[in-house]
């Protein structure tokens, strides 16, 4: 959203005098905003609040892509500012909610049986073939044709896993092409808690509809991993005591779109999420260690079930690293106050170079998909781990599969508080803005060594 907004204001060429917005910033970027303030009409920074790690600032509308431009050059990020709807969403973003202790997650690990059943599973090929399938579309674009196809496609990839009548895959219509894609597995004992485990639908590259995206890292790749995660738990006939769902979000490129409008719908409805995982860039081996740990935007303590899950059943080496902004969904959620995670391919400086461009294909990700298998693994031991199986139906056959029927992808309203319930996107704003980010994305993959 910031990024979009901030390119939509550059294009649209805003008055000078126009009210001031408020954005939050990592404090590492201060001189950096310092220095557009000064550059432009020789203005001080209006720093009205301000945390250990970041800022709200009030700025000129007018200053916004210099800001992102600035941003891009000395940070090397696309975004790198939050730009909110009001002083008080600013203020709020750098304090995410204190989560109350009996509402604190207990992240006992205890279902051993259950993930070493679904863990051999899950298939490698599987994985290749699916980011094969999502990176042959000409892009996955939010806006464009092949964008809304891409929900399609995955809708009915997903409706094909063999099943049963309660679980659902069901379109999320956000008003634009693409449609997030949602599949539930509601729960058997605490249905009203859910565990979410996402990844990003939409690729993007200079040429916004036109250009040739085929994200198979980013985030096809993600795309891929959930998508063998459901396969894998449903073949399982996994019944969880929570409620699962694994969600595609669309319109991620763009600022979050997809993933935020999510989120504003469920406070709206009162769903009460107990956790989030977010795969956005699964195979690209960049790194010394395999999974890195996104500790920005993200909750502690699940960062530290993730570790003891990769310990006890990835078999994998991990690290800790840093977006440094909000790079992806998880922060959406994070920004609500919900735990999210995000287990990372590599680290964030040593990322991928291609994405954003038409070569983030399956070759440069080495044509195999042996990294992304780990977090597959990963995520199927969170989905069990944190969903638990319940307890009175672990041995029970499935009935015949069924296709899903239609149902709401949500769990009963519950009196929780619905801060921002508008569901308001700001889609007007919007057309320029995936373009703009798809260029400064494109310039960051370039000039990097
Ligand atoms: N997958 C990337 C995020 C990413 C890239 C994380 C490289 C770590 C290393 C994501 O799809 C993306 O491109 N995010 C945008 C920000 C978003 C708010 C539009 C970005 O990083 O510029
Ligand atoms: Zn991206």
């Amino acid at each position: 959203m910031v990024l979009l907004l901030a390119a939509t204001f550059a294009c649209d060429g805003s008055p000078r005098d126009a009210e001031p917005r408020y954005i939050s910033i990592g404090l590492d970027a201060l001189e950096t905003a310092r220095g557009v303030a000064a550059a432009r009409h020789g203005g001080q920074l209006e720093i009205l609040d301000v945390t250990a790690d970041a800022a709200v600032l009030a700025v000129d509308p007018g200053e916004l892509d210099a800001l992102s431009e600035q941003m891009h050059a000395r940070h090397h990020r696309c975004g790198g500012f939050m730009l909110h709807e009001s002083l008080d969403e600013a203020r709020a973003s750098l304090r995410p909610p204190v989560v109350p202790a009996d509402r604190r997650i207990d992240y006992t690990l205890d279902q051993a049986a259950a993930v070493r059943e679904v863990l051999p599973a899950l298939d490698q090929a599987r994985i290749l073939a699916t980011i094969g399938r999502l990176s042959a579309m000409k892009n996955r674009y939010y806006q464009s044709d092949t964008g809304a196809g891409a929900s399609i496609w995955l809708r009915d990839l997903w409706r094909s896993f063999p099943s049963r009548p309660e679980v659902t895959v069901e379109l999320f219509d956000h008003g634009y092409a693409q449609k997030s894609v949602i599949l539930t597995i509601p729960g058997a004992a605490r249905a009203s808690e859910v565990v979410v485990i996402g990844g990003h639908l939409d690729s993007i590259s200079l040429g916004g509809k036109a250009g040739r995206a085929p994200g198979a890292d980013d985030d096809a790749s993600g795309i891929a991993t959930l998508t063998e995660v459901a396969r894998a738990l449903l073949a399982a006939d996994f019944r969880p005591a929570r409620t699962l769902q694994l969600i595609a979000y669309a319109a991620e490129e763009v600022g979050l779109r997809g993933s935020l409008s999510i989120v504003r719908e469920y406070r709206k409805r009162g769903v009460d999420v107990v956790g989030v995982l977010q795969l956005d860039m699964t195979n690209y081996q960049g790194s010394d260690r395999d999974i890195w740990l996104i500790r920005d935007f993200t909750d502690a303590a699940q960062n530290d079930f993730l570790a003891r899950l990769i310990d006890e059943y990835v078999g994998a080496t991990w690290g800790f690293d840093a977006c440094g902004y909000a790079c992806s969904d998880h922060a959406s959620w994070h920004r609500a106050g919900i735990p999210a995670s995000m287990p990372f391919e590599s680290r964030a400086g040593e990322r991928n170079r291609m994405i954003h461009t038409a070569k983030d294909t399956l070759e440069t990700s080495g044509d195999n998909a042996a990294h992304a298998i780990k977090f597959a693994r990963l995520a199927a031991a969170y989905a069990i781990e944190l969903a638990k199986t319940s307890p009175a139906t672990t041995t029970v056959a499935a009935p015949a599969p069924t296709m899903a029927p239609a149902m709401p992808a949500m769990a009963p309203a519950a009196p929780v508080a619905a801060r921002d319930a508008s569901g308001r996107d700001s889609g007007a704003l919007l057309p320029a803005l995936g373009l703009v980010l798809a260029l400064a994305c494109y310039l960051t993959a370039t000039r990097q060594p």
